[in-house]
């Protein structure tokens, strides 16, 4: 049996529903030698800001339980690098691309919104014979503090996911999916204002806010007190979150959070998930994406499942 593996997220169609997490793929070139990025169903690019960030200070990654925490601080080369010499990369690749987008302000957000479309030209669907224009959707991260209100994150208000999700809807035809944080008390409101704002798919989770303090020296592990927990770890708080959110909106939902094999990525798929993200996994074990792809697979193939989109239908009571 041949099971159809294709995945639609707005007005794009994923080739199967396991891509790879922003943070911890870079821009996929870094992963060209030991990975077949064709055969990978999304790549989530680092987060991109309007001006490069060298991150925060070190030491900002500690290993934890089952997991790591980060503080990473969205180190990236800035938008005007991104566009003269990642988006030329990003146009070599077969596989969709989500350019994963961040900032500390609305304006911000849509700055690099609106120069990523004008340097990325016109959108063909992947495969489809057209040029690649190297973006075929964002991917919106609102776990930043927004300066302007007071620190708080766009992530935790839905006031803010709204009004933020409708401004770049209004400037890009683009699949636009909204990245959502598990530090909230509930998923649900903060799922179903982007979707209102005219997201076509949220995806969850971000990382969950962590701390490890080095009892010998009393001080924090990392520079910055916190950071952000990922891993194995934090995999049962994702598959509630996302079993939530998926009831609470119609558009599509994206899993992640501690996949690191097909049983995990199935655990998404069944909880409501339309299609998953492997994170922390890929710095284990380059591979994982690539195994999931196949594990899942073989598992519809036992199963008698025909499309990928059937599973999230498929949870018992
Ligand atoms: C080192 C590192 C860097 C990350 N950078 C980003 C980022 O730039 N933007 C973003 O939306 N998420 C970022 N994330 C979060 C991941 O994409 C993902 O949501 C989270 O790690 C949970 O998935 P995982 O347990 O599979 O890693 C980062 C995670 C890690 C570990």
């Amino acid at each position: 049996m041949s099971c159809d593996l294709r995945v639609r997220i707005g007005p794009l169609e994923l080739a199967n529903p396991v891509g790879v997490a922003s943070g911890t793929f870079g821009y996929g070139a870094e992963y060209e030698e030991l990975v077949d990025l064709d055969a990978l169903g999304a790549i989530y690019t680092k987060a991109v800001t309007k001006a490069p960030r060298p991150g925060n200070a070190v030491p900002r990654i500690v290993e934890t339980p089952a997991g790591m925490l980060n503080s990473i601080g969205l180190a990236n080369p800035g938008l005007e690098a991104f566009v003269d010499r990642k988006l030329p990369e990003l146009r070599k690749l077969r596989a969709a691309v989500f350019v994963n987008v961040a900032g500390s302000s609305e304006d911000e957000y849509l700055e690099v919104v609106e120069r990523i479309e004008a340097a990325a030209g016109p959108w063909a669907q992947p495969g489809s014979g057209a040029a690649r224009s190297g973006v075929d959707g964002y991917e919106i991260n609102v776990s930043c503090p927004n300066v302007r209100h007071g620190g708080l994150a766009f992530g935790t208000d839905p006031a803010q996911v709204e009004r933020l999700t409708a401004a770049i809807r209004a400037r890009t035809a683009r699949a636009l999916v909204v990245k959502l944080t598990p530090n909230v008390a509930d998923v649900s409101p903060i799922a179903r204002a982007a979707e209102t704002g005219g997201a076509d798919a949220v995806s969850l989770i971000n990382t969950l806010v962590g701390m490890v303090i080095d009892v010998r020296r009393r001080r924090p592990a990392l520079a910055m007190g916190t950071g952000g927990l990922s891993g194995p770890a934090v995999r049962p708080v994702g598959v509630a979150c996302v079993h939530k959110a998926a009831r609470a909106v119609k558009i599509p939902v994206i899993g992640l959070g501690g996949i690191t094999c097909a049983d995990d990525a199935l655990q998404y798929l069944l909880a409501g998930a339309s299609a998953v993200q492997v994170g922390t996994g890929t710095f284990v074990d380059p591979r994982t994406a690539a195994e999931v792809l196949a594990g899942v697979q073989a598992w519809m193939e036992a199963q008698g499942v025909a499309r990928v989109e059937d599973i999230r239908g498929m949870l018992l009571a």
